[in-house]
């Protein structure tokens, strides 16, 4: 790629806030402390880094494009400067690792990955193209799910040099159906927060695609390609994929989990809900296979693209706090632009709970029918309550599901128990192999210290 070029080793990498928890050096992958995903907003460099090789560099970026092919007529070149003449759009989304909250997750059984607490997450504002505009350049026009051609996948190249692609480049594809469709808010970003967007994220142009594990927004983007099946790189393929408790490393079938590609991006969410309220009620069945509801029979495959969880940030997982009001605050987040219907807290262990606030810009109260809401952005939470003595803080969030609308059927939410699409209680029951996805109930333990206690911690 004229413009970009990838080093081979890591002698070149950007500064970093010093402040960052590195899980893993080479590459880097950094977290910031929990605390500062407490504001709306993360900044930039508080904003968790997750890579799989150096970081991609510009030499030139008058000579930087992206190539845009495949099954499409007109294949075109877009230099950085043509993409910045395009209609530009803002869009608050938060960008999670599919691995947010697998240290936790390890504790049960051992699992494989980098370690993450729960601050692989972060919401910014993006600045960019719209790819449904970018893709009516080369001839596919808005709300498709075939191109002329036969492509039914976008598929994103980056050029970075990653191992588990024995040195060739991160990639990964969402369905033409969501690229497409100008609602689904898929951008090319070149900014974040208003700025330039740096090294580590993915300068100069990246992909966000809102609503979905951070793993399908491909950093410093070389080749977009409409192709007609999904990608089959190990991102895809061999990673990032949901399997049930039940599967370990000696009978793992990755072709057995494809990820599900026909659904527009609010169902691709509340399929994991699904997946959620299947492992509440039964968590024997393991992911998705399918389950019987009434007289209706919805056979969904497991999609690991989108999931909700909340995570308690004002709190470190064991915590000594003084006699006197407690604030537990942090972040709640679902996948697929739905909203967050409530969290709730609970700080004698689960016995009883009560519903904390929550906000997004502002400070406002926050509705989860509110049409002005950020849906594809966080909602944070905060209680300010009395402390028992010791005791066990739980935050748990409940997702919106007001109607499912799966293949036709329809299933009606009093059919479902209302404990069903919240988060599972207990990590073992979405315990997997890669440790992705740990929505289960986020618990701190607080313990109540004298004020002599205090000031000798
Ligand atoms: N894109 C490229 N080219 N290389 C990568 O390693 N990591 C992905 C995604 N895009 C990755 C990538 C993953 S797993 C995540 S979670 C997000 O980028 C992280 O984005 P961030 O580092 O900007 O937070």
């Amino acid at each position: 790629m004229p413009g970009l070029t990838a080093p081979s080793d890591y002698s070149k990498e950007p500064p970093r806030h010093p402040s960052l928890k590195i899980n893993s050096k080479e590459p880097f992958n950094a977290e910031p402390h929990r605390t500062a995903l407490l504001s709306y907003i993360t900044p930039v460099d508080f904003f968790y880094k997750r890579n799989h090789g150096p970081i991609p560099i510009v030499n030139d970026i008058e000579r930087y494009c992206v190539s845009i092919g495949g099954l499409v007529k007109n294949p075109l070149e877009i230099s950085m400067s043509e993409i910045r003449k395009l209609p530009k759009y803002s869009v608050i989304a938060t960008l999670q690792c599919a691995g947010n909250r697998r240290t936790e997750m390890s504790k049960t059984r051992k699992v494989r990955g980098v370690g993450w607490d729960v601050a692989a997450v972060g919401n910014a504002k993006w600045g960019g193209a719209k790819l449904a505009d970018v893709l009516e350049l080369v001839g596919i026009s808005k709300n498709t799910s075939s191109s002329p051609l036969g492509g039914k996948h976008v598929e994103f190249i980056s050029i970075d040099k990653c191992k588990e692609e024995n040195g060739g480049p991160y990639k990964a594809s969402i369905p033409l159906r969501q690229a497409t469709n100008p609602e689904a808010d898929v951008l090319l970003a070149y900014e974040m927060n208003g700025e330039t967007l740096n090294r580590d994220h993915g300068y100069p142009l990246r992909v966000i695609v809102p609503g979905v594990i951070g793993a399908r927004s491909v950093k410093w983007l070389d080749r977009i390609s409409i192709i007609e099946e999904e990608c089959q790189g190990f991102f895809m393929q061999k990673d990032y994929k949901m399997f049930p408790p039940s599967v370990n490393w000696d009978n793992i079938n990755w072709l057995s989990r494809k990820a599900q590609m026909d659904f527009p991006v609010q169902d691709l969410g509340l399929a994991q809900t699904l997946q959620n309220c299947l492992l509440c009620l039964n968590p024997s069945a393991g992911p998705l296979k399918g389950f019987q509801l009434k007289k209706n029979t919805v056979l969904i495959q497991s999609h690991s693209e989108a999931f909700g969880l909340s995570a308690i940030c004002s709190l470190e997982d064991v915590d000594f706090v003084k006699p006197g009001k407690v604030t537990i605050a942090g972040y709640a987040v679902a996948g697929g632009g739905r909203g967050i219907e409530r969290v709730d807290i609970s700080v004698d262990g689960g016995r009883t709970w009560f519903e904390a606030q929550r906000c997004q810009r502002g400070n406002i109260p926050y509705q989860s029918d509110d049409l002005n809401n950020d849906k594809w952005a966080w909602v944070l939470f905060k209680a300010v309550v009395d402390v028992p003595e010791s005791t066990v803080i739980i935050a748990k969030a409940v997702c919106t599901i007001a109607a499912i609308v799966l293949m036709n059927i329809t299933i009606i939410p009093t059919d479902v128990d209302t404990a069903s699409n919240v988060q599972p209680e207990n990590v073992e029951v979405v315990w997997n192999l890669r440790g992705i996805l740990n929505t289960s109930w986020h618990k701190v333990q607080v313990r109540r210290a004298s004020q002599v206690a205090i000031s000798n911690l």
